[in-house]
Protein backbone atom coordinates (compact mmCIF):
# COMPACT_ATOMS: atom_id res chain seq x y z
CA UNK A 1 0.00 0.00 0.00
CA UNK A 2 1.20 3.53 -0.88
CA UNK A 3 1.93 5.61 1.99
CA UNK A 4 -0.31 8.47 2.19
CA UNK A 5 1.04 11.86 2.55
CA UNK A 6 -1.04 14.65 3.68
CA UNK A 7 0.55 18.35 3.90
CA UNK A 8 -2.51 19.28 5.84
CA UNK A 9 -0.68 21.69 8.42
CA UNK A 10 -0.38 24.47 5.54
CA UNK A 11 -3.72 24.02 4.14
CA UNK A 12 -5.43 23.78 7.35
CA UNK A 13 -3.65 27.68 8.00
CA UNK A 14 -4.75 28.57 4.83
CA UNK A 15 -8.26 27.22 5.63
CA UNK A 16 -8.68 29.50 8.63
CA UNK A 17 -7.19 32.73 7.36
CA UNK A 18 -9.75 32.48 4.57
CA UNK A 19 -12.72 31.36 6.95
CA UNK A 20 -13.40 28.88 3.75
CA UNK A 21 -15.90 26.16 5.13
CA UNK A 22 -15.37 22.42 4.84
CA UNK A 23 -12.18 20.76 5.27
CA UNK A 24 -10.87 17.02 4.22
CA UNK A 25 -10.60 14.92 1.20
CA UNK A 26 -12.66 15.78 -1.89
CA UNK A 27 -15.67 13.84 -0.99
CA UNK A 28 -15.89 15.38 2.34
CA UNK A 29 -15.82 19.06 0.74
CA UNK A 30 -18.63 17.35 -1.85
CA UNK A 31 -20.81 16.45 1.04
CA UNK A 32 -20.25 18.86 2.93
CA UNK A 33 -21.80 21.37 0.63
CA UNK A 34 -24.74 19.60 -0.83
CA UNK A 35 -23.54 18.36 -3.70
CA UNK A 36 -23.41 14.75 -4.41
CA UNK A 37 -21.14 13.32 -7.48
CA UNK A 38 -23.85 11.47 -8.44
CA UNK A 39 -26.15 14.66 -8.65
CA UNK A 40 -23.90 16.43 -10.38
CA UNK A 41 -23.48 13.26 -12.66
CA UNK A 42 -26.83 12.83 -13.54
CA UNK A 43 -27.51 17.30 -14.63
CA UNK A 44 -24.04 16.68 -16.23
CA UNK A 45 -24.63 19.34 -18.62
CA UNK A 46 -22.61 19.75 -22.16
CA UNK A 47 -20.87 22.99 -21.41
CA UNK A 48 -19.82 24.98 -18.09
CA UNK A 49 -19.63 28.77 -19.04
CA UNK A 50 -21.72 31.27 -20.99
CA UNK A 51 -21.98 32.39 -24.46
CA UNK A 52 -20.99 36.15 -25.51
CA UNK A 53 -22.76 37.34 -28.69
CA UNK A 54 -21.02 39.49 -31.31
CA UNK A 55 -22.25 42.66 -32.43
CA UNK A 56 -20.98 42.38 -35.99
CA UNK A 57 -22.97 40.43 -38.65
CA UNK A 58 -20.84 37.04 -39.15
CA UNK A 59 -19.94 35.34 -42.09
CA UNK A 60 -20.90 32.48 -44.23
CA UNK A 61 -19.36 28.92 -42.52
CA UNK A 62 -16.70 27.46 -45.13
CA UNK A 63 -15.61 31.04 -47.10
CA UNK A 64 -12.28 31.73 -45.41
CA UNK A 65 -9.14 29.59 -46.27
CA UNK A 66 -7.47 27.60 -43.62
CA UNK A 67 -4.44 30.09 -42.38
CA UNK A 68 -1.07 28.22 -41.54
CA UNK A 69 0.70 29.88 -38.75
CA UNK A 70 4.11 30.78 -40.35
CA UNK A 71 7.21 28.64 -38.82
CA UNK A 72 9.13 31.15 -36.83
CA UNK A 73 13.10 31.38 -37.91
CA UNK A 74 15.56 31.30 -35.63
CA UNK A 75 17.84 34.83 -35.11
CA UNK A 76 20.76 32.69 -34.82
CA UNK A 77 22.52 29.75 -33.50
CA UNK A 78 25.66 29.41 -31.08
CA UNK A 79 27.05 26.45 -29.04
CA UNK A 80 23.86 23.84 -30.00
CA UNK A 81 21.25 26.61 -29.19
CA UNK A 82 18.65 27.94 -31.67
CA UNK A 83 18.03 31.59 -30.61
CA UNK A 84 14.53 33.16 -31.21
CA UNK A 85 12.91 36.41 -30.99
CA UNK A 86 9.22 37.24 -30.36
CA UNK A 87 8.15 41.17 -29.80
CA UNK A 88 4.66 40.99 -27.87
CA UNK A 89 2.62 43.76 -29.44
CA UNK A 90 -0.43 45.62 -30.28
CA UNK A 91 -1.63 44.80 -33.93
CA UNK A 92 -4.48 45.05 -36.28
CA UNK A 93 -6.50 41.60 -38.14
CA UNK A 94 -8.99 41.30 -40.15
CA UNK A 95 -10.26 38.40 -38.55
CA UNK A 96 -14.07 38.54 -39.56
CA UNK A 97 -13.88 39.78 -43.38
CA UNK A 98 -13.97 43.10 -43.74
CA UNK A 99 -13.94 43.69 -39.52
CA UNK A 100 -10.80 45.09 -38.13
CA UNK A 101 -9.68 43.36 -34.90
CA UNK A 102 -6.78 44.83 -32.44
CA UNK A 103 -4.82 42.18 -31.01
CA UNK A 104 -2.36 41.53 -28.86
CA UNK A 105 -0.21 39.61 -30.31
CA UNK A 106 3.22 37.56 -30.61
CA UNK A 107 5.29 39.23 -33.75
CA UNK A 108 1.66 40.48 -34.87
CA UNK A 109 -0.19 37.28 -35.71
CA UNK A 110 -3.02 35.34 -34.21
CA UNK A 111 -1.98 32.79 -33.37
CA UNK A 112 1.39 33.89 -32.90
CA UNK A 113 4.44 32.20 -35.02
CA UNK A 114 4.83 28.53 -34.34
CA UNK A 115 8.32 27.33 -32.91
CA UNK A 116 9.69 24.25 -34.70
CA UNK A 117 12.33 22.11 -32.51
CA UNK A 118 13.83 18.79 -32.50
CA UNK A 119 13.73 16.78 -29.28
CA UNK A 120 16.78 17.39 -26.51
CA UNK A 121 18.01 20.82 -29.00
CA UNK A 122 17.88 23.40 -26.55
CA UNK A 123 16.51 26.61 -27.80
CA UNK A 124 15.97 30.23 -25.98
CA UNK A 125 13.09 32.31 -26.83
CA UNK A 126 13.79 36.35 -25.94
CA UNK A 127 10.32 37.92 -25.51
CA UNK A 128 10.31 41.38 -26.06
CA UNK A 129 6.61 43.23 -24.10
CA UNK A 130 5.93 45.82 -25.61
CA UNK A 131 2.38 45.56 -24.92
CA UNK A 132 0.45 48.21 -22.42
CA UNK A 133 0.44 45.63 -19.32
CA UNK A 134 2.76 42.81 -18.15
CA UNK A 135 3.08 39.53 -19.69
CA UNK A 136 4.95 36.26 -18.66
CA UNK A 137 5.29 33.43 -21.21
CA UNK A 138 4.34 29.94 -20.64
CA UNK A 139 5.26 26.73 -22.77
CA UNK A 140 2.20 24.05 -22.07
CA UNK A 141 3.67 20.97 -22.11
CA UNK A 142 7.32 21.57 -22.06
CA UNK A 143 9.54 20.08 -19.81
CA UNK A 144 11.20 23.37 -18.83
CA UNK A 145 13.55 24.27 -15.84
CA UNK A 146 11.90 26.94 -13.33
CA UNK A 147 13.38 29.57 -13.99
CA UNK A 148 11.83 29.29 -17.41
CA UNK A 149 8.34 28.24 -17.10
CA UNK A 150 6.29 31.24 -17.02
CA UNK A 151 5.19 31.17 -13.33
CA UNK A 152 2.34 33.50 -12.92
CA UNK A 153 4.72 36.25 -11.26
CA UNK A 154 7.33 36.28 -12.92
CA UNK A 155 6.59 39.19 -14.86
CA UNK A 156 7.91 40.85 -17.87
CA UNK A 157 7.12 44.77 -17.16
CA UNK A 158 6.53 47.22 -20.39
CA UNK A 159 8.34 50.39 -20.66
CA UNK A 160 6.81 52.62 -18.70
CA UNK A 161 5.24 50.66 -16.06
CA UNK A 162 8.01 49.45 -13.93
CA UNK A 163 5.72 50.20 -10.52
CA UNK A 164 3.90 47.06 -10.90
CA UNK A 165 6.84 45.63 -9.30
CA UNK A 166 6.29 41.96 -7.72
CA UNK A 167 2.53 42.99 -6.88
CA UNK A 168 -0.22 41.05 -8.12
CA UNK A 169 -3.45 42.72 -9.61
CA UNK A 170 -5.74 41.80 -6.65
CA UNK A 171 -6.71 44.98 -5.96
CA UNK A 172 -5.57 47.47 -3.61
CA UNK A 173 -7.27 45.46 -0.71
CA UNK A 174 -5.42 42.29 -1.60
CA UNK A 175 -2.09 42.86 -3.23
CA UNK A 176 -0.38 39.96 -2.87
CA UNK A 177 3.42 40.11 -2.31
CA UNK A 178 5.41 37.30 -3.91
CA UNK A 179 9.27 37.26 -2.51
CA UNK A 180 10.41 34.49 -4.57
CA UNK A 181 9.24 36.26 -7.76
CA UNK A 182 11.94 36.99 -10.46
CA UNK A 183 10.89 40.36 -12.78
CA UNK A 184 12.46 41.58 -15.58
CA UNK A 185 11.93 45.05 -17.50
CA UNK A 186 11.12 44.34 -20.90
CA UNK A 187 12.33 41.92 -21.91
CA UNK A 188 13.24 38.29 -21.05
CA UNK A 189 15.15 34.69 -22.27
CA UNK A 190 13.35 31.59 -21.92
CA UNK A 191 15.62 28.34 -21.65
CA UNK A 192 13.78 25.55 -23.08
CA UNK A 193 16.09 21.99 -23.03
CA UNK A 194 13.52 20.67 -24.79
CA UNK A 195 14.50 17.23 -23.58
CA UNK A 196 10.99 15.31 -23.85
CA UNK A 197 8.74 13.27 -26.05
CA UNK A 198 7.94 14.91 -29.85
CA UNK A 199 4.69 16.49 -29.12
CA UNK A 200 2.18 19.76 -30.10
CA UNK A 201 2.83 22.39 -27.18
CA UNK A 202 1.54 25.51 -26.89
CA UNK A 203 3.14 28.87 -25.48
CA UNK A 204 0.61 31.23 -23.98
CA UNK A 205 0.71 34.23 -21.79
CA UNK A 206 0.03 33.08 -17.88
CA UNK A 207 0.34 36.61 -16.16
CA UNK A 208 -1.50 36.07 -12.27
CA UNK A 209 -5.26 36.86 -12.43
CA UNK A 210 -5.03 38.11 -15.84
CA UNK A 211 -4.37 34.87 -18.02
CA UNK A 212 -7.58 34.19 -19.67
CA UNK A 213 -8.49 37.54 -21.30
CA UNK A 214 -4.76 37.81 -22.48
CA UNK A 215 -5.11 34.41 -24.21
CA UNK A 216 -8.21 35.84 -25.37
CA UNK A 217 -7.18 38.69 -26.88
CA UNK A 218 -4.34 36.69 -28.79
CA UNK A 219 -1.45 35.77 -26.88
CA UNK A 220 -1.07 32.42 -28.37
CA UNK A 221 1.01 30.39 -30.07
CA UNK A 222 1.99 26.58 -31.48
CA UNK A 223 5.53 24.84 -30.92
CA UNK A 224 5.76 21.15 -32.23
CA UNK A 225 9.04 19.29 -31.08
CA UNK A 226 9.95 16.51 -33.27
CA UNK A 227 12.49 13.75 -33.41
CA UNK A 228 14.00 11.25 -36.13
CA UNK A 229 11.98 8.29 -34.52
CA UNK A 230 8.80 10.25 -35.29
CA UNK A 231 9.84 11.52 -38.61
CA UNK A 232 10.71 8.12 -39.86
CA UNK A 233 7.56 6.53 -39.09
CA UNK A 234 5.75 7.27 -42.17
CA UNK A 235 3.29 9.29 -40.74
CA UNK A 236 1.37 12.70 -43.48
CA UNK A 237 3.54 14.74 -43.07
CA UNK A 238 4.66 18.43 -44.83
CA UNK A 239 1.14 19.72 -46.56
CA UNK A 240 -0.55 16.96 -45.11
CA UNK A 241 0.31 17.68 -41.88
CA UNK A 242 -1.84 20.37 -40.48
CA UNK A 243 -1.77 21.91 -37.04
CA UNK A 244 -5.40 22.75 -36.20
CA UNK A 245 -5.91 25.58 -33.12
CA UNK A 246 -9.35 25.95 -32.32
CA UNK A 247 -10.65 29.35 -30.14
CA UNK A 248 -13.99 30.92 -29.73
CA UNK A 249 -14.56 34.79 -29.29
CA UNK A 250 -16.81 37.41 -29.32
CA UNK A 251 -16.61 40.15 -31.51
CA UNK A 252 -17.73 44.04 -30.18
CA UNK A 253 -19.65 45.99 -32.80
CA UNK A 254 -16.26 48.01 -33.37
CA UNK A 255 -14.58 45.27 -34.31
CA UNK A 256 -12.51 44.57 -31.03
CA UNK A 257 -12.72 41.07 -29.32
CA UNK A 258 -15.91 41.25 -26.18
CA UNK A 259 -14.71 40.19 -23.02
CA UNK A 260 -16.71 40.97 -20.09
CA UNK A 261 -13.79 41.12 -17.59
CA UNK A 262 -14.40 43.33 -14.48
CA UNK A 263 -11.29 45.81 -15.58
CA UNK A 264 -10.88 46.29 -19.21
CA UNK A 265 -7.17 48.04 -18.98
CA UNK A 266 -6.53 44.43 -17.31
CA UNK A 267 -4.13 46.21 -14.85
CA UNK A 268 -6.03 46.04 -11.58
CA UNK A 269 -9.34 44.05 -11.37
CA UNK A 270 -9.21 40.49 -11.89
CA UNK A 271 -12.72 38.42 -13.07
CA UNK A 272 -15.55 38.65 -15.23
CA UNK A 273 -18.89 39.75 -15.35
CA UNK A 274 -21.85 37.86 -14.14
CA UNK A 275 -23.03 35.44 -15.93
CA UNK A 276 -20.05 34.71 -17.58
CA UNK A 277 -18.47 33.47 -13.88
CA UNK A 278 -18.19 29.92 -14.88
CA UNK A 279 -16.16 30.77 -17.96
CA UNK A 280 -16.25 32.72 -21.55
CA UNK A 281 -17.77 31.38 -24.51
CA UNK A 282 -17.54 33.25 -28.39
CA UNK A 283 -20.17 32.58 -30.64
CA UNK A 284 -17.39 32.21 -33.74
CA UNK A 285 -15.54 29.37 -34.20
CA UNK A 286 -11.84 30.16 -34.95
CA UNK A 287 -9.47 27.75 -36.65
CA UNK A 288 -5.50 29.07 -36.87
CA UNK A 289 -7.61 32.70 -36.45
CA UNK A 290 -9.85 32.64 -39.19
CA UNK A 291 -13.62 31.85 -38.71
CA UNK A 292 -15.15 28.76 -39.70
CA UNK A 293 -12.31 28.22 -42.38
CA UNK A 294 -12.03 25.54 -45.16
CA UNK A 295 -9.12 23.90 -46.40
CA UNK A 296 -8.42 22.34 -49.97
CA UNK A 297 -7.21 18.77 -49.82
CA UNK A 298 -5.75 15.97 -51.57
CA UNK A 299 -8.04 12.73 -51.68
CA UNK A 300 -5.25 11.34 -48.93
CA UNK A 301 -4.84 10.70 -45.19
CA UNK A 302 -3.79 13.80 -44.02
CA UNK A 303 -2.12 14.28 -39.77
CA UNK A 304 -4.74 16.91 -38.20
CA UNK A 305 -2.93 18.08 -35.30
CA UNK A 306 -5.56 19.59 -32.66
CA UNK A 307 -5.41 22.43 -29.95
CA UNK A 308 -8.11 23.31 -28.06
CA UNK A 309 -6.99 26.57 -27.75
CA UNK A 310 -10.57 28.17 -25.62
CA UNK A 311 -10.90 29.75 -22.91
CA UNK A 312 -14.08 27.30 -21.76
CA UNK A 313 -15.36 25.93 -24.81
CA UNK A 314 -15.33 22.08 -25.12
CA UNK A 315 -15.45 20.11 -28.49
CA UNK A 316 -16.73 16.29 -29.37
CA UNK A 317 -15.64 16.78 -32.60
CA UNK A 318 -16.86 14.53 -35.56
CA UNK A 319 -15.82 14.37 -38.99
CA UNK A 320 -18.91 14.01 -41.07
CA UNK A 321 -18.93 14.13 -44.96
CA UNK A 322 -22.01 16.28 -47.15
CA UNK A 323 -23.80 12.78 -47.57
CA UNK A 324 -23.79 12.56 -43.84
CA UNK A 325 -20.87 9.87 -43.58
CA UNK A 326 -18.69 9.91 -40.64
CA UNK A 327 -15.23 9.64 -41.18
CA UNK A 328 -12.65 7.42 -38.65
CA UNK A 329 -10.70 9.73 -36.27
CA UNK A 330 -7.72 7.64 -36.80
CA UNK A 331 -6.08 8.94 -32.69
CA UNK A 332 -1.90 8.77 -33.05
CA UNK A 333 -0.76 10.75 -30.57
CA UNK A 334 -1.92 12.83 -27.38
CA UNK A 335 -0.94 15.98 -25.07
CA UNK A 336 2.23 14.90 -24.73
CA UNK A 337 3.04 13.14 -27.94
CA UNK A 338 2.43 9.48 -29.89
CA UNK A 339 0.15 6.52 -28.52
CA UNK A 340 1.21 3.06 -28.17
CA UNK A 341 -0.98 2.25 -31.01
CA UNK A 342 -3.63 3.97 -32.97
CA UNK A 343 -7.31 4.29 -31.60
CA UNK A 344 -10.40 4.77 -33.89
CA UNK A 345 -12.87 7.07 -32.83
CA UNK A 346 -16.14 8.45 -34.51
CA UNK A 347 -15.97 11.34 -31.80
CA UNK A 348 -13.21 12.86 -30.04
CA UNK A 349 -14.25 14.96 -26.88
CA UNK A 350 -11.41 17.92 -26.71
CA UNK A 351 -10.90 20.03 -23.45
CA UNK A 352 -9.54 23.23 -23.05
CA UNK A 353 -5.44 22.83 -23.45
CA UNK A 354 -5.82 18.95 -24.41
CA UNK A 355 -4.46 17.98 -27.88
CA UNK A 356 -5.45 15.11 -30.03
CA UNK A 357 -3.01 13.94 -32.91
CA UNK A 358 -5.42 12.61 -35.69
CA UNK A 359 -5.37 10.66 -38.99
CA UNK A 360 -8.23 11.34 -41.49
CA UNK A 361 -8.12 9.64 -44.74
CA UNK A 362 -10.01 11.62 -47.16
CA UNK A 363 -9.45 8.96 -50.09
CA UNK A 364 -13.02 7.79 -50.06
CA UNK A 365 -14.52 11.23 -50.49
CA UNK A 366 -15.20 12.17 -54.28
CA UNK A 367 -13.44 14.98 -55.83
CA UNK A 368 -15.22 18.31 -55.43
CA UNK A 369 -16.72 16.82 -52.11
CA UNK A 370 -16.92 18.15 -48.47
CA UNK A 371 -16.11 16.83 -45.10
CA UNK A 372 -16.70 18.97 -41.93
CA UNK A 373 -15.08 18.79 -38.39
CA UNK A 374 -18.08 19.46 -36.44
CA UNK A 375 -18.27 20.22 -32.69
CA UNK A 376 -21.40 17.69 -31.39
CA UNK A 377 -21.45 20.28 -27.96
CA UNK A 378 -21.97 23.33 -29.97
CA UNK A 379 -25.62 24.65 -31.10
CA UNK A 380 -26.61 26.56 -33.99
CA UNK A 381 -23.61 28.33 -35.50
CA UNK A 382 -20.72 26.52 -33.10
CA UNK A 383 -21.52 23.23 -34.12
CA UNK A 384 -19.45 23.81 -37.76
CA UNK A 385 -15.84 24.24 -37.04
CA UNK A 386 -14.40 24.26 -40.30
CA UNK A 387 -14.27 22.14 -43.49
CA UNK A 388 -12.09 20.26 -46.06
CA UNK A 389 -12.70 20.22 -49.60
CA UNK A 390 -11.30 17.53 -51.51
CA UNK A 391 -9.80 18.99 -54.61
CA UNK A 392 -8.06 16.31 -56.31
CA UNK A 393 -6.91 12.64 -56.67
CA UNK A 394 -3.70 11.76 -55.11
CA UNK A 395 -1.01 9.21 -54.73
CA UNK A 396 -0.53 8.83 -51.00
CA UNK A 397 2.41 6.63 -49.27
CA UNK A 398 1.82 7.74 -45.91
CA UNK A 399 1.00 5.04 -43.40
CA UNK A 400 -0.36 4.21 -39.77
CA UNK A 401 2.03 1.87 -38.57
CA UNK A 402 0.30 -0.55 -35.68
CA UNK A 403 3.36 0.43 -33.15
CA UNK A 404 3.47 4.14 -32.80
CA UNK A 405 5.79 3.76 -30.04
CA UNK A 406 7.69 2.38 -27.39
CA UNK A 407 8.82 4.94 -24.74
CA UNK A 408 5.19 5.34 -22.79
CA UNK A 409 5.82 5.19 -19.16
CA UNK A 410 4.11 2.28 -17.44
CA UNK A 411 3.74 3.57 -14.03
CA UNK A 412 1.82 0.76 -11.97
CA UNK A 413 -0.46 1.72 -8.79
CA UNK A 414 2.41 0.00 -6.88
CA UNK A 415 4.88 2.02 -7.70
CA UNK A 416 3.54 5.41 -5.88
CA UNK A 417 4.86 6.62 -2.68
CA UNK A 418 1.62 8.54 -1.93
CA UNK A 419 -1.38 9.36 -2.97
CA UNK A 420 -3.13 12.72 -3.18
CA UNK A 421 -6.98 14.29 -3.29
CA UNK A 422 -8.09 17.68 -4.92
CA UNK A 423 -11.56 18.97 -5.13
CA UNK A 424 -11.75 21.09 -8.25
CA UNK A 425 -14.96 23.47 -7.36
CA UNK A 426 -16.88 27.01 -6.51
CA UNK A 427 -16.50 28.31 -3.75
CA UNK A 428 -15.46 32.17 -2.12
CA UNK A 429 -13.08 34.04 -2.83
CA UNK A 430 -11.94 37.19 -1.24
CA UNK A 431 -15.89 37.67 -0.58
CA UNK A 432 -16.57 36.79 -3.75
CA UNK A 433 -17.13 33.63 -6.50
CA UNK A 434 -14.18 32.04 -6.96
CA UNK A 435 -13.25 28.87 -8.19
CA UNK A 436 -10.86 26.74 -5.76
CA UNK A 437 -8.64 23.59 -5.48
CA UNK A 438 -9.29 21.98 -2.01
CA UNK A 439 -11.18 24.90 -0.81
CA UNK A 440 -8.45 27.14 -1.57
CA UNK A 441 -7.87 30.11 -4.09
CA UNK A 442 -4.08 30.35 -5.51
CA UNK A 443 -1.62 32.21 -3.12
CA UNK A 444 1.48 32.54 -4.53
CA UNK A 445 2.81 32.57 -1.25
CA UNK A 446 1.99 29.26 0.03
CA UNK A 447 3.12 25.83 -0.61
CA UNK A 448 0.44 23.00 -1.81
CA UNK A 449 2.09 20.34 -2.98
CA UNK A 450 5.96 19.63 -2.25
CA UNK A 451 7.07 16.31 -3.59
CA UNK A 452 10.61 15.01 -4.39
CA UNK A 453 12.39 14.78 -7.76
CA UNK A 454 11.54 11.59 -9.05
CA UNK A 455 8.95 10.16 -6.42
CA UNK A 456 5.71 8.47 -8.50
CA UNK A 457 2.31 9.83 -7.25
CA UNK A 458 -0.73 8.95 -7.47
CA UNK A 459 -3.69 12.02 -7.67
CA UNK A 460 -7.30 11.53 -7.05
CA UNK A 461 -9.25 14.18 -8.67
CA UNK A 462 -13.00 15.32 -8.37
CA UNK A 463 -14.93 18.36 -9.88
CA UNK A 464 -18.41 19.60 -9.19
CA UNK A 465 -18.10 20.99 -12.88
CA UNK A 466 -16.18 20.81 -16.00
CA UNK A 467 -12.78 21.35 -15.04
CA UNK A 468 -10.11 20.69 -17.53
CA UNK A 469 -7.06 19.96 -15.04
CA UNK A 470 -3.88 20.74 -15.84
CA UNK A 471 0.28 19.56 -14.31
CA UNK A 472 3.30 21.56 -15.40
CA UNK A 473 6.81 20.00 -15.98
CA UNK A 474 5.12 16.65 -16.13
CA UNK A 475 3.29 14.29 -18.12
CA UNK A 476 0.72 11.72 -16.30
CA UNK A 477 -1.27 8.73 -17.52
CA UNK A 478 -4.99 8.40 -16.38
CA UNK A 479 -5.36 5.38 -14.37
CA UNK A 480 -9.17 5.91 -13.84
CA UNK A 481 -12.69 7.62 -14.15
CA UNK A 482 -15.46 7.79 -12.19
CA UNK A 483 -13.86 4.53 -10.24
CA UNK A 484 -14.23 2.84 -13.79
CA UNK A 485 -11.70 2.26 -16.62
CA UNK A 486 -10.56 5.31 -18.32
CA UNK A 487 -11.92 6.34 -21.83
CA UNK A 488 -10.53 5.41 -25.14
CA UNK A 489 -9.09 8.81 -25.43
CA UNK A 490 -7.71 9.15 -22.11
CA UNK A 491 -4.58 6.76 -23.65
CA UNK A 492 -1.07 8.05 -23.38
CA UNK A 493 0.50 10.42 -22.31
CA UNK A 494 -1.42 13.41 -20.95
CA UNK A 495 -0.83 17.10 -19.39
CA UNK A 496 -4.30 17.93 -19.40
CA UNK A 497 -7.39 15.53 -18.05
CA UNK A 498 -10.87 16.79 -18.84
CA UNK A 499 -13.02 15.87 -15.36
CA UNK A 500 -16.64 16.38 -16.63
CA UNK A 501 -19.10 17.37 -13.86
CA UNK A 502 -19.63 15.30 -10.95
CA UNK A 503 -16.87 13.27 -12.75
CA UNK A 504 -13.23 12.00 -10.04
CA UNK A 505 -10.29 10.52 -12.21
CA UNK A 506 -7.48 8.83 -10.65
CA UNK A 507 -3.60 10.07 -12.81
CA UNK A 508 0.06 8.43 -11.95
CA UNK A 509 3.25 10.56 -12.84
CA UNK A 510 6.72 10.66 -11.47
CA UNK A 511 7.93 14.16 -10.64
CA UNK A 512 10.88 14.02 -12.65
CA UNK A 513 13.44 16.30 -14.46
CA UNK A 514 14.08 19.66 -12.54
CA UNK A 515 13.37 20.82 -9.27
CA UNK A 516 11.64 23.96 -8.24
CA UNK A 517 8.36 25.84 -8.51
CA UNK A 518 5.95 24.77 -10.55
CA UNK A 519 1.98 24.85 -11.41
CA UNK A 520 -1.20 22.74 -11.47
CA UNK A 521 -4.74 24.43 -12.35
CA UNK A 522 -8.02 24.05 -14.05
CA UNK A 523 -7.15 25.15 -17.54
CA UNK A 524 -10.61 26.71 -18.25
CA UNK A 525 -8.94 30.28 -18.25
CA UNK A 526 -11.49 31.97 -16.22
CA UNK A 527 -11.28 29.11 -13.25
CA UNK A 528 -7.33 29.72 -13.39
CA UNK A 529 -7.67 33.32 -12.90
CA UNK A 530 -10.28 33.32 -10.52
CA UNK A 531 -8.21 30.83 -8.07
CA UNK A 532 -8.14 27.64 -9.32
CA UNK A 533 -4.40 27.24 -9.27
CA UNK A 534 -2.44 25.55 -6.66
CA UNK A 535 1.67 25.21 -6.20
CA UNK A 536 3.82 22.20 -6.83
CA UNK A 537 6.86 22.51 -5.31
CA UNK A 538 9.54 20.04 -6.44
CA UNK A 539 12.81 19.15 -4.04
CU1 LIG B 1 -1.47 26.08 -20.54
CU2 LIG B 1 -0.36 26.67 -16.67
O1 LIG B 1 -0.92 26.39 -18.64
CU1 LIG C 1 1.31 24.28 -18.73
CU1 LIG D 1 -12.25 24.66 -13.78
Amino acid sequence: MPERYDDRPDRARGVARRRVLGIGGALGLMAATGLSASAALARRPSFTGAELRSAVPLPPPFQVPLPIPSVLAPAGTSGGVDRYEITQREATAEILPGVRTPLWTYEGTFPGPTIESRRGRPITVTHRNELPVPTVVHLHGGRTPAASDGYPTDLVLPEGRHDAATHTGHGSTHDMHDPRAVVTKLTRDYTFPLDQRPALLWYHDHRMDFTAPAIWRGLAGLHIVRDDAEDNLGLPAGRRELPLMLTDRAFAADGTLAYPALDPTLRERPGVRDPYLAGVLGDVILVNGAPWPVHEVDAARYRLRILNASNARHYELEVVTDDGRRLDLVQIGADQGLLATPVTHRLLPLAPAERHDVVIDFSGVPVGGRVRLVNRLGSGRTRDVMAFRIARKATDDSRIPRILSTDLPTWRRSDAVRVRDFSFRTGRMRGDHGWLIDGLPFDPARSDVTTRLGDIEVWRLIADVHHPVHLHLVGFRILSRGGGPPLPHDAGLKDTVSLRPGESAEIITRFDGYRGRYLFHCHNAEHEDMGMMANLEII
